[in-house]
């Protein structure tokens, strides 16, 4: 793992420690590098009504959003697994991002012009895989479907 793999997946980490997961007791953590260094974390964010809740990754990229920052994601680290009683994560499979992360993961790749690195952990430490954006959603639909770019 490269070093801003590992500072990814530590922010990663550390933010998990904040996710609202009550009802699938799964907590995860994000963490957005952005072109100048800097970092925008987010978690999972569940509701009562079940169909509501927002991953961690598309909270991080809202909150990028929200700053004007969008255009500026150039990588991300991903860490989950299950909630223990120490609120602590706990398991061995990389999370990878769901289909819908993926697509929006994709509106901050059509902004900027690039491709994303998304690096995938395990709560265990022990895995991280490598992927980019356009090796987990080839094809993309995006705003050159719409005529837009
Ligand atoms: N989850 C994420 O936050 N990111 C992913 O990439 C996969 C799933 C969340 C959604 C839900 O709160 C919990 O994990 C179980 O699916």
């Amino acid at each position: 793992m490269n070093e801003t793999a590992a500072r990814l997946i530590g922010a990663a980490r550390d933010a998990a420690a904040n996710a609202h997961a009550p009802y699938s007791r799964f907590g995860v953590g994000a963490a957005l590098l952005l072109d100048d260094g800097s970092i925008v974390t987010g978690t999972n964010f569940e509701n009562a009504s079940y169909g509501l809740s927002l991953c961690a990754e598309t909270v991080a990229l809202a909150k990028a959003n929200s700053e004007g920052k969008l255009r500026r994601v150039i990588e991300i680290g991903v860490i989950g697994g299950m909630l223990g009683a120490d609120g602590a994560i706990a398991g061995v499979d990389p999370v990878r991002p769901c289909g819908r992360c993926r697509q929006i993961l994709n509106e901050a790749a059509q902004l900027s012009g690039r491709d994303i690195t998304i690096h995938c952990a395990s709560a265990d430490g022990a895995t991280v895989e490598t992927h980019s954006l356009s090796d987990l959603l080839p094809h993309a639909f995006g705003p050159a479907d719409l005529g837009i770019g």
